[in-house]
C-alpha cells in the first residue's frame, strides 16, 4: 500500500486525477471504476480540464460506477447517474455505450446485479478502481458487517450513511434506504485501487482501515490485502495518520 500525502484537497484531487489520467494515457481502453460523493468532485474537474487542455482521451475508456440508489431515476439530481453525467461524462469524450452505472429503477434487482458483474467480466475486469471512504469505513455502499465475498448486490444503507448523505436531500426522509453496490469481492478484483480521503472525519475511519485488524466491521480494512492500493490523502489526514504513528508519510 502506498500513501501519497497531498497538501490540501485541491492537491489531493490533482494527484488522484494524474493517477486516473496516467492509467488512460498508458492504456487508452482502460476499464475504470468510479466513485461519487463530495470527495472526488475536484478530481473530476481536473480530469475535465486535462481532457480539454492536455489531450486526455476517454474515447476508448469504459467506466463502471460503484453504486446507485434504489428508487431514484436517472434524472433525479441525487441519483449517481445524474451526478456522473453532470460532473464528468457530459464534459469529456467518453462514449455513452461505455458507461455503466447500476440501474436503481430496475424491477429485478438480482438480475441487474448479476448482469452488472457479467458486464465487468466481459470488458476484461476493472483496471483501476477509484474509491472514497465513509465515516463508518464503508467503500462503495458496503456497510460495516459486510460479507467480504459479496459481488454486486442490494445493500441496506446504515443510519450513519443516511445521515451523512442527507446533506444532499431536502429532507432526510427522502434519502433512499437501499442501493445497489459493487461488493467487496468486485472491488478487490480490480487490478489497481486508488482511495481518496480528505478531512479529519475521514482520517479516523482511514486510520482504522489501514492500521486496525481486517474485519467486516471496517469494510475498507480488506484493502490491506490488495496488492496495488494507492491512498491519496490531504494534509489533515496525513497529520492524523502521522499522529497515529505512521512514520512512512512525508
Ligand atoms: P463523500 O462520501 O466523498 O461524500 O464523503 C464518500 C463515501 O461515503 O464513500
Amino acid at each position: 500500500m502506498r500513501i501519497v500525502a497531498a497538501k490540501d484537497y485541491n492537491d489531493m484531487s490533482r494527484k488522484a486525477a494524474n493517477i486516473v489520467a496516467g492509467q488512460i494515457f498508458l492504456k487508452p481502453n482502460s476499464v475504470i471504476g468510479l466513485a461519487t460523493g463530495s470527495t472526488p468532485l475536484m478530481m473530476y474537474k481536473e480530469l475535465i480540464r486535462m481532457s480539454a487542455e492536455d489531450g486526455l482521451d476517454f474515447s476508448e475508456a469504459t467506466t463502471f460506477n460503484l453504486d446507485e440508489y434504489i428508487g431514484l431515476s436517472t434524472d433525479n439530481i441525487n441519483s449517481y447517474h445524474y451526478y456522473m453525467y453532470n460532473n464528468l461524462f457530459n464534459h469529456v469524450n467518453i462514449k455513452k455505450e461505455n458507461i455503466f452505472i447500476p440501474n436503481g429503477m430496475t424491477s429485478d434487482i438480482e438480475k441487474e446485479c448479476m448482469d452488472y458483474e457479467e458486464k465487468i467480466r466481459q470488458r476484461g475486469g476493472i483496471d483501476l478502481q477509484v474509491l472514497g471512504i465513509g465515516n463508518n469505513g464503508h467503500i462503495g455502499f458496503n456497510e460495516p458487517d459486510v460479507k467480504f465475498e459479496a459481488t454486486t448486490h442490494q445493500v441496506k444503507l446504515d443510519q450513519e450513511t443516511i445521515l451523512a448523505n442527507a446533506r444532499f436531500f431536502d429532507n432526510i426522509d427522502d434519502v433512499p434506504k437501499y442501493a445497489i453496490s459493487m461488493g467487496i469481492k468486485t472491488i478487490m478484483h480490480a487490478r489497481k485501487i486508488v482511495l481518496l480521503a480528505s478531512g479529519l472525519n475521514k482520517a479516523e475511519s482511514l486510520g482504522r482501515a489501514l492500521y486496525g485488524g481486517i474485519t467486516p466491521e471496517v469494510p475498507a480494512s480488506i484493502l490491506q490485502l490488495h496488492q496495488d492500493v494507492t491512498v491519496v490523502i490531504d494534509g489533515e489526514c496525513a497529520s492524523f495518520l502521522k499522529r497515529m504513528g505512521d512514520d512512512t508519510i512525508e
